[in-house]
Parts: C-alpha cells; structure tokens; sequence
C-alpha cells in the first residue's frame, strides 16, 4: 500500500504523490544504453505503457512489467470501495463498512454500491420496487434446476442458471444503453436469491417457493428457502437482520478474484449475465468464496479443541492452510470479520450455540499468539466466522459460497457499470513473457523420434 496513506474523508479519487524534487516522476536510467526517461508519477502509480519507450533498438518492443497474480497492478481507477489492509478499513463510496452494517440494509448498500450515494427515500423506495418486482425467474428456468443431478452442488446450479438467464434477457447484449443496463441490474440483484433458493430446494428435494414480495430482501430469501406447508413464512427478525448484515459485508471489495473476472469478462461487451456467471465461478473456488464452506469442513476435521495444535503443526509443515485466514490485502485483522464475530453472538442467542465456535475461537487464539501467522500477517477473514452462522441458520455449507455470491452482485454489477463508463478502459488483454520453443520446422511422422511410450507416461 501507498506510504502517503489518506487522511479520513480525504477524496481518493484526485489524489497524486506528494511531490519529490518538485516533480511528480522518476528518473529511469537504462544501463544497458545509458538512456534515462521520466516517467510520470500519478495517484501513487506509473503507467505500464510509459515503460514501453525504453529501448536498447529502436525497433525494440520496449520495457513491460512482469506481475503474477497482479500482486502490484492496478488494472483500474475505481471510486466505489477503499481498503487500507494495513489499518482494517473497508469504505463502501467512503462510508466505513462497520457503520453500514450498523445502520444501512442490504438493498440501500446496494444503492449506494451502484449510484455512488445514499438513496432519499423516494429514491430507496423506487430502487427497493424495481428489484422486488424482478424477484421471479422464467418458468422454464426450473426445468434446468430439475435437471441436476440430486448432490448437483448448488454453487454449480447457480452458476449455470445465472448464465442461462442471458438467453431470457437478449435486451441486455445492449450494454452501452443506460436504461438497459439499469434493468439488468435489477434483475440480477433481484432473482439471484430466487435462482439460490430454488438449487437449495432441489438439492433438499421440497418444491420450489416463489418470491413473497411482502418481505424484506432477506426476509422473501429465507422464505423461499425454508417455508414448509405454512401459508405464510414466518420470519425470525434476528436471523432476517442477520443475513441483511452478512449481505452487506460480501456486497463488494476492490478488485477481488470474481470482480477482476467480473471486469474482464465484460470488457469483451458480452451480457452482464455471462459476465456475473464467470465471477461467480472465481469466488466458488476454496481460495475466494469457496473459503467458508472449507472452513467448516477444516473445523470438522480438527472435530475437538485437543485436536488444534497437531492440525496447526501440520499446517505450518505446509501441510495444507489454515482456512478462513490470511487475505491478499488485509495485513491486520479483516474488519469484516470482526463485525461477522459480534453477529455470531446474536444468532446463536437463537439458533443456540455452534459447538465448532469453541474450537474456531482456540484456533484464532492459538495462530494470532504463533509466529509462523503473526511474521506472515495471517489474521482471520470474512469467511472464518461467517460459516458458522450460516450453519447455525440451517444452511449446508454446499449454500455457503452462494450466500456469497447473492452478497457480492451489487459489487459485481456496480464494477461492471464503472468499467463500461471508464473511456481508458478496453478490452482486457495482458502480455506474456515468451519462453517456449524458437521457430522450427514441420517434421512428417516418419522422421520423428519413435518412442516406446508417450511423453506423458514416460
Ligand atoms: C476472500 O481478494 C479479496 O478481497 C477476497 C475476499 C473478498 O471479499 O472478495 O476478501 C474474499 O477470498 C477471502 C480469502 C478467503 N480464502 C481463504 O481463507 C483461504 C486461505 N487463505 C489463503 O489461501 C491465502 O491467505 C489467500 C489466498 C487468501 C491470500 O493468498 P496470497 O495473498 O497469495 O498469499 P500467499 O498465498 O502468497 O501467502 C503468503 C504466505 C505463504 O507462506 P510462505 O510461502 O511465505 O512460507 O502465507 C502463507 C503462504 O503459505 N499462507 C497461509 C495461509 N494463507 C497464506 N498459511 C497457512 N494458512 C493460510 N490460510
């Protein structure tokens, strides 16, 4: 992270390097040729394509940079979320994330997600209409669900029935239409929890329920989830608020594995509905979303407190990871979940306690005192807790990564909307380092070495 770190409230979005020698650059000096080229310094960044003059032929392709995992690359300029991993601040359009889980809901995060802005009322209201009027999916949709397999994955069904939703919607191949892309968003905030809910009742083999648009976002979720023969769900407002604040935790966060597919994906202009189904597959993996369900998969594992220090002797053997920790960019204790542990406190109050709480808490108290965790600033993450809940509430940990993913969509379609606005941004399309064979010639099957088994097995 940047040393100049900013003040609170300070606009991000201007910002440039404190000036050095009056100049706001470097001086680059190529030793091969003993050249040197200024390089301009802005928001705390140069620019990749200001290397490609440096040369040692003029016919030259020039200097790039070479970043695995884009470590240390900023693919864009953003304006909707700021995390300091250092300091544990997560801003949401510069609101701090603790007091919108306080004091926001899930729909007016949304808003502000997208819109920049906290909504008046009027304007909460008709967002609040807009996407509970798209809660329904097209009939035909529950004919794909019907059609996996019963232990079908319901990450997997998600997946596949978000991507499926762009051959209902051909309007929305007209991205560069505001109104389009305003309708889209509507419709993906509003039927992800009803595609959700249908995968979770085919997996539990109960008939599908359709949207109460009389509830709440969460509230008309877990309906469609857990409603038996009752004519009406009867919500549990602390497990309803519950959910509201977990939704807003997951909602977004900068540039993340799914959003930077997000990104990506829709730089091809393709629909935001094939754009959201490959983030969606990024955050199903145990390193991004994937995470929570592999946490409780990890606690079930250890299965007794006893059990910790062999589990975490292993781990440090590097023999496997300890899940629901560490995070590319937090290098201090993940704000969110510190909010995810007070909920915890809330839900089990109702649901009664999750036994693998205890071990989830000696776990934490061990790795934060053990050096191999403190020398590599490994702190617990939004998923370390935030499965447990989730278990409590009654869900398989199979819906942990699509409870994640009905969090992450208004994130996923406010980057989405940024990136299609942003006139620098293009195609996505990154460079390689070429390191494989010269140019060579076509060699016929009868001059070619003839080994006994093929190279694979050899
Ligand atoms: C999310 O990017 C986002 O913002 C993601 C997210 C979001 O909201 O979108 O915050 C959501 O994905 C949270 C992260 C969930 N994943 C997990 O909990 C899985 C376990 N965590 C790790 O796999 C890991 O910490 C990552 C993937 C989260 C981050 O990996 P990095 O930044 O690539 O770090 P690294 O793998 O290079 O690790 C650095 C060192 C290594 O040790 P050395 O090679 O230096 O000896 O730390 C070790 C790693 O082996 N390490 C861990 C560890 N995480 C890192 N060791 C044990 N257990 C871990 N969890």
């Amino acid at each position: 992270m940047p040393n100049n770190k900013p003040a609170i409230g300070e606009d991000l979005s201007q910002k440039t390097t404190a000036s050095l020698n009056g100049k706001n650059s470097l001086t680059i000096t190529d030793n091969r040729t003993g050249k040197q080229y200024d390089v301009k310094i802005e928001n705390e960044t140069i620019r990749a394509m200001d290397l490609r003059q440096i040369k040692v032929r003029d016919d030259d392709f020039g200097l790039m940079t070479y970043d695995p995992a884009f470590m240390n690359t900023a693919s864009c300029i953003s304006r909707i979320t700021y995390i300091d991993g250092d300091k544990g601040i997560l801003r949401y359009r510069g609101y701090p994330i603790e007091q919108l889980a306080e004091k926001s809901n899930f729909l007016e995060t949304a808003y502000l997600l997208i819109y920049g802005e906290l909504p008046n009322k009027v304007q909460y209201e008709e967002w609040a209409n807009n996407v509970m009027m798209h809660t329904l999916i097209h009939e035909n949709v529950k004919k794909f669900v019907d059609g996996f397999h019963y232990d079908a994955h319901p990450m997997g069904m998600l997946i596949s029935t978000v991507a499926a939703l762009s051959t209902f919607y051909t309007d929305a191949k007209n991205i560069s239409n505001p109104e389009s892309r305003a309708l889209q968003i509507y419709r993906l905030v509003g039927k992800m929890p009803t595609l959700a809910a249908f995968a979770f009742r085919h997996s539990v083999g109960r008939p599908y329920v359709y949207p109460d648009n009389d509830l709440s976002y969460a509230g008309n979720f877990l309906s469609m989830l857990f409603k038996m023969t009752e004519l009406k769900y009867r919500i549990n407002p602390v497990l309803e608020h519950a959910l509201d604040v977990l939704f807003i935790l997951h909602a977004d966060h900068e540039q993340n594995c799914s959003t930077s597919a997000m990104r990506n994906i829709a730089s091809s202009h393709v629909d935001p509905y094939s754009a959201t189904a490959g983030a969606a597959s990024a955050l199903y993996g145990p390193l991004h979303g994937g995470a929570n369900e592999a946490v409780l998969q990890m606690l079930d594992e250890i299965g007794s407190k006893s059990n910790i220090p062999a589990f975490v002797k292993a781990v440090k053997e590097g023999k496997g990871k300890l899940m629901g920790f560490g995070h590319r960019v937090y290098k201090n204790y993940d704000p969110r979940a510190k909010v995810i542990k007070k909920l915890a406190d809330e839900v089990f109050e109702v649901t009664g306690r999750n036994p693998k709480l205890d071990i989830a808490l000696e776990l934490e108290r061990i790795a934060l005192e053990d050096d191999y965790f403190v020398k590599r600033k490994l702190y617990p993450n939004v998923d370390f807790y935030s499965g447990l809940i989730y278990q409590a509430m009654g869900f398989p940990v199979e819906m942990f990564p699509v409870l994640f993913a009905i969090g992450r969509t208004p994130g996923w379609v406010a980057q989405w909307e940024e990136m299609l606005l942003d006139s620098e941004q293009k195609i996505a399309r990154p460079r390689q380092i070429y390191l494989g064979r010269d140019a060579r010639e076509y060699t016929m099957m009868g001059k070619r070495p003839q080994e006994k088994k093929p190279k694979s097995e050899a």
